[in-house]
């Protein structure tokens, strides 16, 4: 039957609506229980974007700065460029940002529809932040997660030697600079590793997970050791309740360093062997 989505949302429109993924949300975690049907067509109109809440433009973005940090450097651009301007519903600088992200996403899912390989770079952030979602019963919002997430994976990719600590600080300032959470409550982790054992892109027993080399340079990495992933959860939960970071309203980003100067060097060894299992270019 031909499908034609109107998404409602901006998450929606970047992403939820574009690639053929139709799921219900079960209690046993999201993603779980759903079909592939690609739809004839999606309709994004921005104007319906002119009654949707401020927190729920802000979920998207999420989403939108995920898709340049595994693709498109050029988004974080756009974002940097006027933080709170993308924020307008029928502004500009979205209606670009929403441009870009759906051609990641299309180009992506063109290349991988059954996300046998290459389509699971769209699940960076999502390892974390769909453990916090179910840690949370579903009360966050799936961008604010993924915006959680994305900072725990470049928060581990740095511990195993992969990222640079610039792009760490990069994630935290864009992020926060549109008001999306950095941060995430401590004391959670038998929880959170609870879920994250159960993610949907672990084969088997082994555990998977989508990390970042450098903007647009995504690995699939096998097995990190929960020591790893744990000290990179301390590091995300170390300031209780708040983004650790200022939000810069003005970000020293140029295109000859496109990660700016970062406000905060983590304490990291950079000599920390990297994690066994093995990697894979996506
Ligand atoms: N399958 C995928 O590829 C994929 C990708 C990302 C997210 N998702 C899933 O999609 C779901 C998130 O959906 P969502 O973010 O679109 O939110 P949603 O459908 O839950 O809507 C969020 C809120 O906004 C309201 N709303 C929606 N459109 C509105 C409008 N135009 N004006 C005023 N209010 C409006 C809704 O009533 C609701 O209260 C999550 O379950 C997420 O996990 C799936």
């Amino acid at each position: 039957m031909p499908v034609v989505q109107t998404p409602t949302t901006l998450l929606a429109m970047v992403d939820a609506a574009i690639g053929g993924k139709t799921g219900i949300n079960t209690g046993e975690g999201k993603n779980l229980v759903g079909v592939f049907h690609q739809p004839a067509a999606v309709i994004c109109d921005q104007d319906l974007l002119e009654t949707l809440p401020t927190a729920e433009i802000v979920s998207g973005l999420a989403e939108i700065i995920k898709a340049g940090l595994v693709a498109d450097p050029g988004i974080l651009d756009v974002v940097w460029s006027g933080p709170q301007e993308t924020l307008a519903p029928a502004g500009p600088l979205l209606a670009e940002l929403i441009r870009r992200a759906v051609v990641v996403k299309a180009e992506v899912v063109a290349d991988d529809p059954a996300e046998s390989g290459r389509r699971s770079i769209l699940n960076y952030g999502h390892t974390f932040g769909h453990a916090v979602e179910l840690v949370e019963g579903f009360r966050w919002r799936h961008g604010e997660a993924v915006a959680v997430g994305m900072v725990f994976a470049a928060e581990v990719a740095v511990r195993a030697g992969l990222m640079d600590p610039s792009l760490l600080g990069l994630h935290r300032e864009l992020l926060a600079a549109v008001g999306l959470p950095t941060a995430y409550e401590a004391g959670r982790w038998a929880n959170l590793w609870a879920a994250m054992r159960r993610d949907k892109k672990n084969q088997g027993k082994t555990r998977r997970m989508v990390l970042l080399e450098d903007v647009g340079r995504p690995l699939m990495v096998r097995d990190i050791p929960e020591e790893l992933l744990q000290e990179a959860y301390r590091a995300v939960s170390a300031v209780p309740g708040a983004a650790p970071y200022p939000v810069k309203t003005a970000p020293d980003y140029s295109l000859e360093n496109p990660y700016g100067t970062p406000s905060y060097v983590p304490p990291v060894d950079l000599d920390t062997p990297a994690p066994p299992g093995g990697r894979e270019r996506l």
